[in-house]
């Protein structure tokens, strides 16, 4: 059946893209001549059974895995100096020696989603190479730059002005000062139930601020969460007025309504997007100039092609990411579980808890979303023990990720540079090691190539952990690392989507 549907959708596509207009051989087509002409109506059919479910995956994973060539809209349009990118997108951006395709350094760096997401285990030899896994070193991203010292010189200025000639005098100090950020890929597994947790959390947030714009003046109401998550607290002013006194949530751009600060992003290193389907909105836009429909229903970045990803393809990715297979613990044998005994002893288990259940078991799917209410405009559902989460008894689904949703303070050793971002430097999403034993390098930049340096890095908030870790005997210590290696990535993640 499935396989009628794709054949149909590429004749369909073949028709349009090898219209008059292009500008290409007719030879050549779309990197996503199988995917363009599918509709929202389509694909949220094929979700309402299990076996249609897997069809809608499968066009997603086509999706992710789309190289995405000039016929796309791959690439911005023209430079123009001065032009975007800006607030509303990107654009116009400089390519290496003007080479119009790729720079890296501001995105424009690959052709499709997984050849970053690409490591299922770094651990196996050779390494088990798959769907939605993690990235090395090479593949890291760095969004923002507008300085990226590497000569190291002394001045670590970092408003460098498109068109400046560096004349910066060298002074070795080991540091090339860079005003980006410096991100290592992690994988998409498991996503389905961290969205859900996320959603949920964020739905019970804004109840607890709506009972405090409805309480007398001077209430105050802490904003914890069933899953036993704690993000501060509201104070009611009166008269609906509140003030907020956040704790792990919220950005640091002006002008957001309350209910815009209680939304929780789980995604991201730093924790900034709600959904996947947030994420991979910038991500289509960043890493390949493919603007969505979605964001823009225009040639915003001015490279002659118009809607460049569909509502529908947004919807088919989003359903490929949320039912990505979930990590799993090993059978941890008794050294591990003394190890696991001491990493809830010293702290670690404080941010990274090892298990958060949700009070439902489906994941609302919306379109157009809405940050503050996910179940505003939901087009589906998706059970998340169909794809493999286990039920708890309250008619949710335990997600074992070994993080709380929660952004942290991890000192100035960790800290980015990053000018103007919505999150402080030193604040990241609690890392889930769920999957840890396979995803080296570690951290958020990938500076860590072992277990033992990422927790030795640990600063800020987690430097009481670090400490306790570090003081423990070697045999305890070698526990602890005993016990992260048992949590693994799936197995054959995604070969049963395989079309
Ligand atoms: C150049 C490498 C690269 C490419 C290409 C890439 N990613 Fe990523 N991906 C990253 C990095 C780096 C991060 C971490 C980003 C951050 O911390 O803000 C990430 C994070 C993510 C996340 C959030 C995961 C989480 O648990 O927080 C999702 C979802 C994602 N990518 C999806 C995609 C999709 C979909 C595509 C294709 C449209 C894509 N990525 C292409 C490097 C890449
Ligand atoms: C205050 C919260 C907090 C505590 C306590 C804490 N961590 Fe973390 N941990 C984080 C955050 C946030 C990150 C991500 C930091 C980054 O990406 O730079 C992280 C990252 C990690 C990583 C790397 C994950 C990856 O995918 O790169 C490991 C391993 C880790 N922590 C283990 C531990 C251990 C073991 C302990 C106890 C000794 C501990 N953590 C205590 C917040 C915490």
């Amino acid at each position: 059946m499935w396989r009628k549907v794709v054949m149909a959708v590429s004749v369909l596509a073949m028709g349009i893209f090898s219209a008059p207009g292009w500008g290409q051989d007719a030879l050549e087509e779309p990197g996503h001549a199988a995917t363009a002409d599918l509709t929202q109506q389509e694909v949220v059919a094929l979700m309402q059974d299990p076996e249609g479910l897997q069809q809608a995956r499968t066009l997603g994973l086509l999706v992710f895995t789309t190289p995405f060539n000039t016929l796309d809209g791959h690439g911005d349009g023209d430079y123009i100096f001065g032009e975007p990118p800006n607030e509303f997108g990107f654009g116009a951006r400089p390519t290496a020696q003007g080479n119009g395709q790729f720079l890296r350094v501001g995105g424009l760096d690959a052709q499709s989603c997984n050849e970053c997401h690409v490591f299922v285990s770094h651990r196996t030899l050779p390494p088990t190479l798959g769907i939605a896994g993690v990235g090395g070193a090479a593949t890291s991203a760095f969004p923002g730059p507008s300085l990226f010292d590497v000569a190291d010189s002394a001045d670590d200025r970092v408003f460098y002005m498109p068109g400046h000639v560096p004349d910066l005098p060298l002074d070795p100090d080991g540091e090339a000062d860079y005003n980006g950020r410096l991100i290592n890929p992690p994988f998409l597994f498991g996503g389905g139930g961290v969205e859900l947790l996320g959603k949920e959390m964020t739905q019970f947030l804004q109840g607890l601020l709506e009972l405090a714009r409805n309480s007398p003046a001077g209430v105050e109401i802490p904003l914890a969460t069933p899953h036993g998550v704690s993000f501060g607290s509201v104070t009611s002013l009166g008269g609906g007025d509140v003030e907020l006194d956040l704790e792990g949530i919220g950005l640091l751009e002006e002008g957001l309504s309350e209910e815009e600060q209680l939304v929780v992003r789980p995604f991201g290193r730093k924790g900034e997007n709600f959904s996947m389907r947030d994420f991979d909105r910038g991500a289509m836009m960043f890493h390949f100039g493919i603007q969505p429909v979605e964001v823009f229903d225009f040639d915003q970045d001015d490279d002659g092609v118009d809607d460049e990803i569909t509502v529908a393809e947004m919807t088919a990715l989003h359903t490929f990411d949320v039912t990505n297979p979930r990590p799993v613990m090993e059978p941890l044998g008794f050294e591990a579980s003394l190890g696991f005994a001491k990493f809830t002893l010293i702290g670690c288990a404080y941010c990274h808890r090892p298990e958060l259940w949700t009070s439902t078991r489906n994941l609302p799917l919306a379109h157009p979303e809405v940050p503050e209410d996910p179940t505003a405009n939901v087009y589906a559902e998706i059970d998340l023990v169909e794809v493999g989460f286990t039920p708890n008894l309250f008619g949710g689904v335990r997600v074992p990720l070994f993080a709380d949703l929660k952004r942290h303070d991890m000192g100035d050793d960790l800290a980015e540079s990053c000018e103007g971002c919505p999150i402080s430097n030193r604040e990241f999403t609690t890392a889930r090691l769920w999957g840890i034993a396979d995803t080296n390098p570690y951290l958020h930049d990938g500076r860590a190539t072992t277990l033992y340096e990422a927790i030795s890095m640990h600063g800020g908030e987690a430097e009481g952990a670090k400490n306790a870790f570090l003081a423990l005997s070697e045999t305890n210590r070698l526990r602890v690392i005993k016990f992260l290696r048992k949590l693994r990535t799936p197995e054959n993640p995604n070969e049963d989507i395989l079309p």
